[in-house]
C-alpha cells in the first residue's frame, strides 16, 4: 500500500483534536497535538493514544508513566497548531493557560474536557507506539464546541 495515498485516504476519517502532555526526565513537561485518542474502557477506566515511537511525547510518555489527555475547544486552533510543530519546542506551552493535574501532566485550564492517567500498557504498532492509560481524574471544565480536524483542516465544532 503506498503511504501516501493511505494517508490521503485516512484524512477522509474526521476526528477531534487533543493535546497529550507528560512530564520530562529531570523536570518541566512536554505535549503533543494528537487525533488517535480512543475511549477504551470505563471499568477499569481505560483510554488510549497511538504516538509515534520516535516522538519526544512518546519518550517522555513512556519514561513518566503518565500522560494527560486535553479536548480542544473550537476556538483553539493555535493551541492545536503550536503542540504539532516541531520547531515550536519549549515554547509550546506560552498557547493557552495550564494547571497541573494529580501526575504532574499538564491541563488546560478551559478545555472541553480532560483526563490525568497513569501508563497501564505500551503496545508496539508499526512506527507508533498504542499507549493504554488507566484514568485517575477527569474534568469537563469548559462546555462548548469540539475542535474537529478532517482533510488536513481545522473545523470550529459541530453544528446542532
Ligand atoms: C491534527 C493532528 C493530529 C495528530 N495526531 C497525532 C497522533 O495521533 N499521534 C502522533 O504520534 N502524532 C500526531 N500528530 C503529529 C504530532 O503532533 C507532531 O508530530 C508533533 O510535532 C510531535 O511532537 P514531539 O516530537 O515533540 O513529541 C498530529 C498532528 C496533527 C496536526
Amino acid at each position: 500500500m503506498d503511504t501516501t495515498y493511505l494517508r490521503a485516504v485516512m484524512a477522509q476519517w474526521a476526528s477531534g483534536v487533543v493535546v497529550v502532555t507528560t512530564t520530562r526526565d529531570g523536570g518541566g513537561r512536554h505535549g503533543m497535538t494528537a487525533s488517535s485518542f480512543t475511549s477504551v474502557a470505563l471499568d477499569p477506566p481505560l483510554v488510549s493514544v497511538c504516538l509515534a515511537t520516535a516522538s519526544s511525547t512518546c519518550r517522555f510518555v513512556r519514561h513518566s508513566g503518565v500522560f494527560a489527555v486535553n479536548v480542544l475547544g473550537h476556538d483553539h486552533e493555535d493551541i492545536g497548531r503550536r503542540f504539532a510543530t516541531s520547531t515550536a519546542g519549549d515554547d509550546r506551552f506560552t498557547a493557552g493557560r495550564w494547571d497541573t493535574a494529580t501526575t504532574g501532566a499538564a491541563v488546560l485550564t478551559d478545555a472541553v474536557a480532560w483526563v490525568d492517567c497513569v501508563v497501564a500498557a505500551c503496545h508496539p504498532a508499526g512506527d507508533h507506539t498504542i499507549v493504554l492509560g488507566l484514568v485517575q481524574d477527569a474534568a469537563t471544565p469548559r462546555p462548548a464546541p469540539p475542535l474537529i480536524y478532517h482533510d488536513r483542516t481545522y473545523y470550529e465544532g459541530i453544528a446542532r
